[in-house]
């Protein structure tokens, strides 16, 4: 099937069909007002949840300096004599995009399986791209070294949480690229 463009939004199953990642580091304002960031998250809110557990947290992160400080801080405590770059490294990650929110899987004591309550936070995550998209913004799903680092979820505010993404939101300053999809033959089986 021929890709629709990125911008095409003309039609609900546009939007699933043409979302794609934009890269951070490229992303410049506008970001999403604070209103906007509501309603993605509001949207983003809005999926399947066994046990009505709401087992997810979304953290805005508004102050970048004191998110890179908070890096270092957890970094150094892990590794006492950290290289220069790497710290510049987690700084910059920091940094990156006009908005950022941090979303923690956060499961419950419950009969529902942790695994359920964390696919439900992989389908926050997904929610949270679309709505992003559906708004002209491009999104960036990024975990990397600093959705590892011990006590990160505990100093965002959700103890016992587990980061399942970093979503950087903005405006792309370039084309988004596109990459190879998975054929359907390769990933859709029929059964029997
Ligand atoms: C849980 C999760 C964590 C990810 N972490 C990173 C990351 O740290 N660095 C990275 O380059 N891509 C990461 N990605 C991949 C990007 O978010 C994105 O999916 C990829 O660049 C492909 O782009 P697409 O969304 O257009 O398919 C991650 C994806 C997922 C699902």
């Amino acid at each position: 099937m021929e890709q629709p463009h990125f911008n095409d939004r003309s039609t609900p199953l546009s939007l699933s069909l043409t979302r794609r990642s934009g890269k951070a580091r490229d992303m410049v304002a506008p970001g999403p007002t604070s209103a906007e960031l509501d309603s993605i998250l509001t949207a983003a809110s809005r999926v399947p949840d066994h046990g009505k557990l709401a087992p997810w947290r979304f953290v805005v992160i508004t102050d970048r300096d004191a998110f890179a400080a908070l890096l270092g801080r957890l970094y150094r405590a892990e590794k006492p004599a950290p290289g220069r770059l790497e710290l510049e490294a987690l700084a910059t990650f920091a940094r990156q995009a006009p908005a950022l929110v941090a979303l923690v899987s956060a499961p419950r004591e419950s009969h529902i399986p942790r695994w359920e309550q964390e696919l439900s936070a992989g389908a926050a995550a997904q929610s949270l791209l679309m709505a992003a998209h559906a708004m002209g913004f491009a999104g960036n799903w990024l975990t990397g070294a600093p959705a590892a680092l011990p006590g990160i979820a505990e100093e965002l505010g959700v103890p016992g949480g587990r980061i399942a993404g970093f979503f950087f939101l903005g405006t792309p300053s370039r084309p988004l690229e596109e990459r190879p999809r998975p054929a359907l033959e390769d990933i859709v089986l029929r059964w029997p």
